[in-house]
Parts: C-alpha cells; structure tokens; sequence
C-alpha cells in the first residue's frame, strides 16, 4: 500500500437496524480506536438524522447508500445528494451491485449520481464488480473497465471518488478472491484510472475492496498491494468486528 492515501473503513449496513441499535452501534464504533484508517458508517437513510447526532464532532464520518441524480423534483420515494449532505453525510455510496441488480442501475445512471454527489460536496464511493459468470468467463478484466470508464464523470479526483471493487459473487457469501486476484483487478483498475484522469489522480484515489471482509480474513486482504481499505456489509453490523477490520489496516 501507498503511505499517502489513507485507508477507508466504510461500514455499509444495508437495510438493517432500528434507531436504538443503529444509534448505540454508531457510539460503540465511535468508542473504539481506529488509529492510521478513517472509518465511515452507512446507515440506512432515515436512521442518518439519529447516526449523524451520535457521531457529531467526532471521527466516525456518516455516509448515504445511494442517492437520485437530480438536485430535487417529483421523484417519489428518492433522497437527492444535497438532502444527504444536509443531514450530515460527508459520503455516499453509489452503484453498488445490490442496486445495479434490484433497480437495475446502469453505468450511466451512477455516473449521473456520481455527478450529482460530486455537486453536493460528498465523495462518492463508486462500486464496481463482475458476476461470477463473468469470472468464469475470463471476462473479470473487461466488465470492470467497461464499468470504471462509463460510471465515473469527467470530474473525478482522488478527493472526490473512492472506488470500491467488490465482486458480486463475493458479497455476503463469504466468498473472497485469491489475494492474487485482488492484487490483479486493484493494479488494472488503478491503470483505467491514470490513463483517463492522469497519474495524480490515479496516485491518490483510494480503491478499497469489499465482499465478505470479516476479522479473521482483513488483515489479508487489506496488506494486498493497492488495497487502501474496505467496504464492509455483515461484518459492521457489529462494533467489535468492524473495529477489529479497521485494526488490521497495515
Ligand atoms: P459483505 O457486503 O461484507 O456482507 O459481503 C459487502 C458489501 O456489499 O458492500
């Protein structure tokens, strides 16, 4: 790993949690240590209000688990980018395979939202990753830059994207790449990014890697070369395990 780019332990809690246990999780997060790494929280977004209250001042940032493309208008059941700021949201996470597969997001629709983050002061964090078909396929490579190159707008930079690779097949399985396999798609991703956005950009962007990072398997995967931190889905759900990931950042 790079000195410079600080890992990122994002925490991403899908759609689980009521106020009372999402409000004590954030504090017991918040209580632990996390000395060398940032850690983010994504709570669910009607349990942001409550999660931003119990993190204000401190070092745990909260992020949003998607948001529209549009700054505000008739988009019903939508939240815009500008409402997840406002509620105390310093991030979002956008394009992620649960979404690309339950809404039917295309790249084009998360480079949108991408856009729109970006226009409300949050860092997007934009996930990409192939199928296991497409593993198999040998196609891992291509998927993910077809990906990369329509997701991601013009005005990315190290400060306002973070990527996340998370092979879909990976997700909540329990399933993990070989550390080889990380190490390949992280190298080839880095590379998509410095030929369109240049080797600064490319240098400082954090790619983290998510699917199925848990205590026992962290410490592996966040030493791979290129690795700068991870998105993590069940394993946050518990204080102990996620501040136990972030322990393992090299
Ligand atoms: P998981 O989810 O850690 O439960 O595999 C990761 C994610 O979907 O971001």
């Amino acid at each position: 790993m790079t000195t410079s780019r600080t890992p990122l332990i994002a925490g991403n809690w899908k759609m689980n949690g009521a106020t009372a246990e999402a409000v004590a999780l954030a504090r017991a997060v918040a209580a632990g240590t996390a000395a060398g790494c940032e850690l983010l929280v994504c709570p669910p977004t009607v349990l942001i209000p409550p999660v931003a209250a119990a993190l204000k001042g401190g070092a745990v940032a909260v992020g949003g688990q998607d948001c529209h493309f549009a700054e505000s208008g008739a988009h019903t059941g939508d939240i815009a980018a500008v409402m997840l700021a406002d509620a105390g949201c310093s991030h979002v996470i956008l394009g992620h395979s649960e979404r690309r597969a339950d809404h039917g997001e295309s790249d084009a629709l998360v480079c949108a939202k991408t856009e729109a983050a970006h226009a409300a002061g949050l860092i997007a964090i934009v996930c990409v990753g192939e199928t296991l078909a497409e593993r198999d396929g040998g196609e891992t490579l291509a998927r993910i830059s077809s990906q990369i190159e329509g997701s991601l707008p013009a005005a990315v930079t190290a400060e306002n994207t973070v990527i996340a690779y998370e092979p879909v097949w990976a997700i909540g399985t329990g399933r993990t790449p070989t550390a080889a396999d990380v190490e390949e798609v992280h190298t080839h991703i880095r590379g998509d990014i410095e030929r369109r956005f240049g080797a600064g950009v490319a240098g400082g962007i954090r790619i983290l890697y998510g699917g199925s990072m848990k205590p026992s398997n962290a410490g592996e995967l966040l030493a791979i070369d290129g690795v700068d931190g991870g998105l993590i889905g069940g394993a946050s759900l518990k204080a102990e395990d996620f501040l136990a990931i972030a322990a393992s950042c090299p």
